[in-house]
């Protein structure tokens, strides 16, 4: 989602909206503003894209009345927010749109990310006798802060910001305090632009470029309040903090992409959050998992469903592969795959009792939507794993799980494929909590384990990618690279080969390890790149073994392996690693060094990463 907020002189309205046009790639199924002149709000809301909500706010009845549609007279302090959603919890309406208001409309909020608590807090203020509007986690905030809101909207804010649990950005803005905002930042990013007599706050650069590049960025946990004439920053309990400001050179077309040269770059860098935000709300119990509405996919189904089939194209169908490894290791039901392309048309023995998992980030896959049309005709129960709300899956299936991964705009998929595998994750954990194939303390630990990931996940993107580079450099000429791995490492190598492929056009294939001796051992040339998946697992050595095999026929390996394996250094010519994890789990971690390896091959190779050759985000065609 996409925050914008300003507090000066000029007329408001066209800058939110210029704001949220710059942030709308973050995400566009509905969006807001609210705007507070002398001491009325008013508020617009829309479903659809910005251009919705400009006809809506055309429509106000003191619309015209300025020049650019402004409602205020110059020189009067004016203030507002604006928001641009990507729907998490709560379907795509006008009434889960933000901005978000308490029940008398004095207080007014736009918020990022996820309320952890809601359901709790949603419990006491409606004891309180708070009627919501909405079905948002977000909705929450405007009526915490409100019930701690005597005149001073910055002590609110402080009070509440105490209540809340979970991830997010907010801005706050009350109808008795024109002139102030007040903006809140637990892990989802918030800065603050400043200007002369006027201020910014955003969740992105690009919202007030054109006004300004002095920034102040705003540190994890901390809250800031902004005047026309200043901005003050403090930690929760009301300490000062000096900030310094920051005269940021970015052109206007590398801050959409945050300051990443490529939106795939930005989009390998926001995986830790698609992770964090799958799976929030659904592991918040600590020892079990919690799938929430699968429409009328039931827990008595899921307990006694016969057998799996995942149907899936591409990346998507990796996540299948590695979610098949977990439901049949950890809940003991036969899982098949299929590309959808093949099972549509193969006459496929499907029928009642069967669940059919599609497996799509855009919802719209033809092939993908065919093969869950087909296996529902035959009497089987659907399920949707899809990154877009309101797409064709979501239509097509019994029930649906989303990815949360934000909007991705690189053609080949890497923060989508992050949050499909986690999902798989969540939906064995679940299997196997209903079916009571893991003992409470293996389950509580997994859940833990998966709670870590995203972690790691940041701990790896932070510790920077010389590495990765290096070895980039050393085989960008390379005509061929032969990618392998065993067990849950097998979809990890067809993952990072498809990368390499789609991306730097290098021929690349991916094999199951042990199969290497039957056909592609005949490949290996002196210094043929071989990248090789060795985390940690009961199959580690056969691994190793394989790498030997392809040792002594000369070739190059790169192999990714658990941190604290020193000897595989011994096999191979180069090592990435990963942090330490359930061996289960290391696929979500192993996965990122090879993005980065094909990410910086194809850059040394002078070829557009975000929109490959031939390739197309959607596919709609068969
Ligand atoms: C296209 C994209 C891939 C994606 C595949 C399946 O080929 O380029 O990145 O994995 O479609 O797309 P879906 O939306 O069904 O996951």
């Amino acid at each position: 989602c996409g925050i914008v907020g300003y507090v000066g002189a000029r007329p408001v309205q066209g800058l939110l909206l210029a704001g949220l046009e710059k942030l709308e790639y973050r995400g566009y199924d509905s969006a807001g503003i609210s705007i507070l002149s002398g001491e009325q709000v008013d508020s617009v809301r829309a479903v659809g894209n910005l251009q919705a909500l400009r006809d809506a706010v055309a429509a106000l009845p003191h619309a015209a009345e300025v020049p650019g549609g402004a409602p205020v007279a110059v020189a009067e302090p004016t203030t507002g927010i604006g928001h641009t959603r990507w729907a998490t919890h709560g379907r795509v309406s006008e009434e889960n749109a933000h901005p978000h208001e308490d029940v008398d409309g004095r207080i007014h909020i736009v918020v990022n990310g996820i309320v952890e608590n809601y359901m709790a807090l949603k419990r006491e203020l409606a004891d309180e006798g708070v009627v919501f509007t909405s079905e948002t986690d977000a909705e929450v905030i405007a009526h915490v802060i409100s019930r701690r809101y005597d005149g001073d909207l910055p002590a609110a804010v402080q009070a509440a910001y105490g209540e809340l649990v979970g991830h997010f950005a907010f801005v706050a803005m009350a109808a008795d305090e024109p002139g102030v905002l007040v903006g809140a930042r637990r892990e989802c990013p918030l800065v603050v632009g400043r200007g002369d007599g006027e201020q910014f706050l955003a969740s992105a650069v690009p919202a007030f470029l054109e006004h300004t590049r002095r920034v102040q960025f705003i540190e994890d946990g901390e809250l800031v309040v902004l005047r026309p004439g200043g901005v003050d920053f403090m930690s929760p309990d009301g300490t000062p903090i000096e900030r310094e400001v920051v005269e940021i050179d970015w052109d206007a077309e590398t801050a959409e992409k945050g300051g990443y040269e490529t939106f795939m770059l930005k989009e390998i860098h926001e995986q830790a959050d698609a992770v964090a935000e799958t799976i929030a709300d659904r592991t918040a119990r600590g020892d079990g998992v919690d799938l929430g509405d699968l429409g009328t996919i039931d827990d008595a189904f899921l307990r006694d469903v016969r057998r799996i089939i995942v149907v899936a194209c591409g990346t998507s169908y990796h996540a299948g592969l590695i979610g098949r490894y977990a439901i049949e290791g950890w809940a003991r039901v036969p899982v098949e795959m299929d590309v959808a392309s093949e099972y549509r048309y193969r006459n496929p023995v499907v029928g009642p009792g069967d669940l059919v998992i599609g497996i799509s980030q855009s919802g719209e896959t033809a092939d993908t939507l065919a093969a869950m049309r087909l296996a529902r005709e035959r009497g089987a129960t659907v399920l949707a794993i899809t990154n877009v709300m309101g797409s064709q899956a979501t239509r097509d299936a019994d029930g649906v799980l989303f990815t949360r991964a934000g909007l991705e705009i690189g053609v080949a998929a890497t923060k989508t494929f992050v949050g499909q595998v986690a999902v798989m994750y969540l939906l064995a954990l679940r299997l196997a909590e209903l079916r009571g194939t893991l003992a409470p303390e293996r389950l509580a630990e997994l859940v833990g384990e998966l709670k870590r990931l995203p972690h790691h996940i940041t701990e790896m993107l932070d510790a920077g990618d010389e590495e990765i580079r290096a070895i980039a450099e050393r085989h960008y000429k390379a005509e061929f690279f032969l990618y392998l791995g065993r067990h849950i490492g097998l979809p990890v190598a067809l993952e990072g080969a498809l990368k390499l492929k789609e991306i730097s056009y290098i021929a690349t294939d991916a094999y199951a390890a042990g199969e290497m001796k039957h056909g592609p051992i005949a490949l290996l040339d002196d210094d043929t790149p071989v990248v090789c998946v060795a985390t940690d697992s009961p199959v580690l050595d056969k691994v190793v073994s394989n790498i030997q095999e392809v040792r002594v026929r000369g070739a190059h390996v790169i192999a990714v392996a658990s941190a604290g394996n020193e000897e595989i250094r011994e096999h191979a010519e180069e090592v990435l690693t990963v942090a330490e994890t359930d061996w289960m789990l290391a696929p979500l971690l192993a996965v990122v060094p090879l993005q980065l390896l094909s990410y910086h091959v194809a850059r040394l190779r002078g070829l557009n990463v975000d929109q490959p050759r031939n390739l197309a985000k959607t596919v709609t065609v068969e």
